[in-house]
């Protein structure tokens, strides 16, 4: 044994049986996962109908994406309601049955806050504009004036996230901030209204029987407007050490998930809350500290390289997390932001570009370069998900990544939906990962609704659909099937024990003698000593062929 983390002495049994600190959550893209009446749009009554396929599956919870009235200039992120559902997905009462039903089938509901930024449709937004300069309901987003003799420039460099300039002109001289797309004006939590407005709805959706909340852009909430502007050079790094930034992760974001502490933990059972916080590795574990948001989505597996020693850094990282901020870590490979897991590995590894920026990079050639090994892919994102499993913590799954899918590279411009590739020469965007479920081998959508689907399906969908996979004993799906109703009958506690191997095995061992032993390398080892629970791929004569986890009972 090199090292050992077991922090169950300072858990406590209590907390440690609490069902949020092992979850596994399934992410729904919403517009994405089925289509109940053939308009190409996946909607609410798509998921009830679903909901036999996520017990089966075994998932605990299942998060949401905006499902609210939204003009889609950013997939839902930009809300015109936080309060109701996109007519084109349903309505409340189509929402009330979803949840009625996934809990019947004890699975819990999160759905998503956006607190940052209103879309543009808002009706807060609408009156700002209308209002002018100096009126009050400009106070509730980030007007300033603008540079130039009439406030023609904007007031500074910055830029947004998805390119070009952070500023929008509001015709008069004043410009509003916005971190993200144009459509999205940043919210001022400065102002009191708009707080209040956000008890309210964590209260609405709390009130309907929502279990918990994933914040979006958690870390952006306050900011530093004050002049002198700092010029964009010197704070194009988001990502610092001390909260010193004007834009994230700043100190005093926290005082409002204080806040919202008390409402979540109102109610009966307390409502969960996770956050999405792009922040320096060491200020993850204050976003999941008891007295803020209670757990904290850890992005690092995203970021990884399929290699032993990167996934033993950031295993490490966050057990430290769990540690410093007393909650357990939220694994995951993918969400609806990133290349699929599968495509990204089954491109070729870089000594110095991750194999994110590298999937980036062959999407802008529409997935010509460089070469894709997909099964190689579908191969180490399968013994990916089995380490996740083993893990103490909280996995996210992502939608279609029990299926092993890749990304969809080649979407042609004209259909692509994402602001991120309209606003940006360097990024194709995320469309790729969001195109909609093949559920079955054939049909005008591979069973995602009556009607093609409002992102194309390439040909070979058909061959990752649900009904193809179901009934394999080798597809991935029943991998991740079998992987979920073992995962809560051998891992318990908060330990983890790494075991001496070497260099390109990862193996570490769980309270209960069962043990997670990954091949990163190339050729096949041998396995210690055990009983074999679950293999991500057939043993070679007993041996640990590459690019397979298995989970072992050891003597
Ligand atoms: C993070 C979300 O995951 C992403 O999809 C969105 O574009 C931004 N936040 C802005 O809301
Ligand atoms: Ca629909």
């Amino acid at each position: 044994m090199t090292s050992t983390i077991d922090q169950d002495h300072l858990i406590g049994t209590e907390i440690t049986t609490d069902l949020w600190r092992t979850a596994v959550v399934y992410q729904i893209y919403p517009r994405s996962f089925a289509d109940s009446n053939g308009d190409g749009i996946g909607d609410l009554p798509g998921i009830t109908s679903r909901v036999p396929y996520l017990r089966w599956l075994g998932v605990n919870a299942v998060w949401l994406s905006p499902f609210y009235p939204s003009a889609l200039a950013d997939g839902g992120y930009d809300v015109d309601d936080h309060r109701n559902v996109d007519p084109q997905l349903g309505d409340l009462d189509d929402f009330d049955a979803m949840v009625a039903a996934l809990h019947a089938a004890d699975i819990r509901v999160i759905v998503d806050i956006v607190p940052n930024h209103t879309s543009n449709r808002h009706a807060w937004f609408v009156q700002a504009l209308a209002a002018g300069r100096g009126a009050p309901e400009r106070d509730r987003y980030l007007f300033r004036d603008g540079r130039g003799t009439a406030g023609e420039l904007p007031p500074n460099d910055w830029e947004s996230i998805f390119g070009g300039s952070a500023w929008a002109s509001a015709g008069d001289g004043q410009w509003y901030f916005h971190c993200f797309a144009a459509e999205q004006p940043d919210l001022n939590w400065e102002n009191e209204e708009v707080r209040e407005d956000f008890r309210r709805t964590i209260r609405f959706w709390a009130d309907r029987g929502v279990d918990g909340f994933r914040i979006d852009v958690a870390h952006g909430l306050r900011k530093d407007l004050s002049e002198p502007y700092p010029p964009w050079g010197e704070i194009a790094d988001l990502m610092r050490p001390d909260g010193s930034h004007p834009l994230w992760d700043r100190d005093d974001v926290h005082e409002i998930y204080g806040d919202w502490r008390r409402i979540f933990d109102s109610y009966d059972p307390p409502r969960y809350a996770v956050a999405e916080a792009i922040v320096h590795p060491t200020r993850r574990a204050r976003y999941a500290a008891a007295d803020s948001l209670g757990q904290a989505f850890n992005f690092a597996m995203q970021d990884a390289d399929w290699r032993a020693e990167d996934y033993r850094q950031v295993i490490d990282t966050g057990l430290a997390d769990m540690i410093n901020s007393g909650a357990t870590t939220s694994w995951l490979l993918g969400c609806h932001d990133t290349p699929r897991v599968a495509t990204r590995y089954g491109l070729p590894l870089e000594d110095d570009r991750p194999a994110q920026l590298i999937a980036r990079a062959w999407l802008l050639s529409d997935g010509a370069q460089p070469y894709l090994n997909r099964s190689l892919g579908e191969r180490r994102a399968r013994a990916a998900i089995m380490i996740l499993l083993a893990l103490p913590g909280s996995t996210y799954i992502y939608q279609g990544d029990e299926l092993g899918l890749h990304e969809v590279a080649d979407l042609a411009p004209e259909v692509l939906e994402d602001p991120m590739a309209r606003r940006s020469a360097t990024e194709k965007g995320r469309d790729g990962c969001r195109v909609p479920l093949p559920w079955t081998a054939q049909g005008p959508s591979y069973g995602f609704g009556a009607a093609v689907g409002h992102l194309p399906q390439p040909d070979w969908f058909g061959a990752y659909a649900v009904s193809v996979q179901e009934a394999d004993p080798d597809s991935t799906l029943t991998l991740y099937r079998r992987a979920l109703a073992l995962r809560g009958r051998l891992f318990a506690g908060s330990g983890l024990s790494w075991v001496e191997s070497e260099p390109s095995v990862l193996h570490f061992a769980r309270p209960g003698g069962i043990s997670c032993v990954t091949n990163f390398g190339t050729a096949p080892v041998s396995l210690p000593a055990g009983q074999v629970l679950l293999s991500s791929h057939h043993l070679d004569h007993g041996r640990l062929p590459a690019d397979t986890t298995v989970w072992l009972r050891v003597p």
